[in-house]
């Protein structure tokens, strides 16, 4: 069992991973502005704290007492403030909080970063060289949410170069993250449900069709801080399904929204992601265990059950 202290684990992502986490048997504190009553969080160690403010990050994270943090905490939409408060915030939190893991004497540092590090949705548009996108498509971000998790990334390598092995890091770049409950109808990140995102291409193509269940996320973060120690530092990963968030094939839907891209796309054919998640598979041994076409027919199915017509009938009046 390992002791693990998430930042921002009272958020979209954070519940999960600290649901997740606890699952495997991990002991898991988190830090967040206030303390939530989220079920996730009912029976885990909660911090109060602005991690803006240098001081007081690196006390909670002592108070911590962690074997490995996991940073989550930051503006995590883009254009959803003002861009310098957006770079401020989450280059700052990253400097407050990883450099504070350092001293508090952390010895495994993990960070999210983003896709939109690789610039997709510039308005001057975007062509990759070649797809699926993966760890080596050289990041050229066009917003200041995509430069502060550069930076993010940055900063890992920045401490890296301070710590030497001592300390053992990485980031990943998770993909459009969907909660359990997101899949049953909640709204998802961007204010649309899934079957909303499906049924729309439009509403996914900002993000490349991309998409990762949170429970994979969870999984992904448990099977990399086991393997830190045993792969280079400093590596960084995309999380992503196996599948691309849409009903046909990016071959066809991509060129659509990214003009320019029609012979890269060809290549993603049948429901092929044009992200790559080769590298967590080859180097940490995970793979997604979610995907939207299962998750969206166990719930039709249960739906068409006669249990699930008489509890909802009986929850209607
Ligand atoms: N959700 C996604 O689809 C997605 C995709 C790619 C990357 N990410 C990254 O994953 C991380 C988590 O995303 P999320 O969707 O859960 O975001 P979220 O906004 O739901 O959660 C962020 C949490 O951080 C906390 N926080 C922010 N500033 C803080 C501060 N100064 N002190 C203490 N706590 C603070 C917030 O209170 C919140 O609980 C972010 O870094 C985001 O950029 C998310």
């Amino acid at each position: 069992m390992t002791r693990i202290a998430v930042t921002g684990g009272a958020g979209r992502l954070g519940r999960s991973l600290v649901a997740g986490l606890v699952a495997a048997g991990h002991d898991l504190v988190s830090l967040d502005r206030s303390v939530c009553d989220a079920p996730e969080l009912a029976d885990v160690a909660q911090i109060a704290v602005d991690l803006s403010q240098a001081d007081a990050a690196a006390a909670a994270l002592a108070e911590a007492r962690a074997d490995a943090l996991i940073h989550l905490a930051a503006i995590a939409v883009p254009f959803s403030a003002p861009e310098d408060v957006i770079m401020r915030t989450n280059a700052g939190l990253a400097v407050s909080v990883l450099g504070g893991a350092v001293r508090a004497g952390i010895p495994r540092i993990v960070a999210a970063s983003s896709p939109t590090v690789l610039g997709y949705g510039a308005p001057t548009g975007w062509v990759p060289d070649r797809l699926p996108l993966d760890e080596d498509t050289p990041p050229r971000p066009w917003n200041a949410y995509a430069l502060s998790k550069l930076l993010i990334e940055q900063t890992i390598g920045m401490l890296q170069r301070q710590t030497g092995d001592a300390v053992r890091f990485a980031a990943f770049r998770p993909c459009y993250v969907i909660a359990p409950e997101e899949w049953e109808g909640a709204p998802t990140q961007q204010g649309h449900t899934v079957r909303e995102r499906l049924d729309d291409p439009a509403l996914s193509a900002p993000a490349v069709f991309n998409y990762v269940d949170a429970r994979d996320v969870a999984t992904f973060a448990d099977t990399l801080l086991g393997a830190l120690p045993d792969i280079p530092n400093g590596e960084v990963f995309f999380v992503g399904a196996d599948d691309a968030l849409a009903r046909r094939p990016l071959a066809e839907l991509l060129p659509l929204f990214y003009p320019g891209t029609e012979a890269q796309a060809s290549i993603l054919t049948g429901t092929s992601a044009a992200f790559s998640n080769a590298k967590a598979r080859r180097l940490l041994g995970w793979r997604p265990q979610h995907d939207w076409r299962s998750e969206l027919e166990r719930i039709d199915a249960r739906k068409e059950s006669p249990a699930w017509s008489s509890t909802a009938f009986s929850s209607s009046r």
